[in-house]
């Protein structure tokens, strides 16, 4: 790693101002590569299918499940914007584009499951049939047409 001259003094300001909290400055301080890439699913959970058949009865049990756990992060629209989102760090993600739903109902079902901070995991306060109800209202609502 090489520093710039001018950035020299603030790494040094940094590292200061981090041994006088009591911490050395270590590697783990810095990001890392994964903060950057895009959150992927492991192959295996992609490949599992959506057990719950898009209807009117899955679509409003997803919808109310989406109202009540997701739309203060993700948004009514499901862009991300919810009012919570607006302070979190990553954003939450939009759910509406071209790119997110290139992916499986299976991929997207693992990601509910375990979430990603600030996200919260869902493997407990919803069964699996309401993960996949969400899916199916989120793919009816907002998937391709
Ligand atoms: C506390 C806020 C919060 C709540 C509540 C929340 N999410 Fe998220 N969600 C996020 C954030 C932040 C990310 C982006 C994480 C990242 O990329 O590091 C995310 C990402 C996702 C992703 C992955 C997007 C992608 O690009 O593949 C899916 C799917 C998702 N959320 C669905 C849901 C569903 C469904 C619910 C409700 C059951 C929900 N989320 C509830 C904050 C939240």
């Amino acid at each position: 790693m090489s520093f710039k001259s001018s950035q020299i003094p603030l790494i040094a300001a940094a590292c200061a101002a981090m041994l006088t909290l009591g911490a050395m400055p270590t590697a783990s301080m810095f990001p890392k590569p994964e903060m950057f890439s895009h959150w992927k699913a492991p192959h295996s959970a992609s490949r599992h299918k959506n057990p719950i058949p898009i209807n009117a009865q899955s679509i409003s049990a997803g919808e109310s499940i989406f109202t009540q756990n997701c739309v203060a992060c993700h948004g009514a629209n499901a862009k991300g914007d919810g009012p919570t989102g607006a302070f979190l760090s990553p954003h939450p993600a939009n759910l509406t584009t071209a790119k997110f739903w290139k992916q499986t109902d299976g991929a997207i079902f693992w990601k509910i499951t375990h979430g990603k901070s600030p996200m919260p995991s869902f493997q407990d306060s919803l069964s699996r049939k309401q993960r996949w109800e969400v899916i199916d209202y989120l793919r009816h609502a907002f998937g391709p047409k």
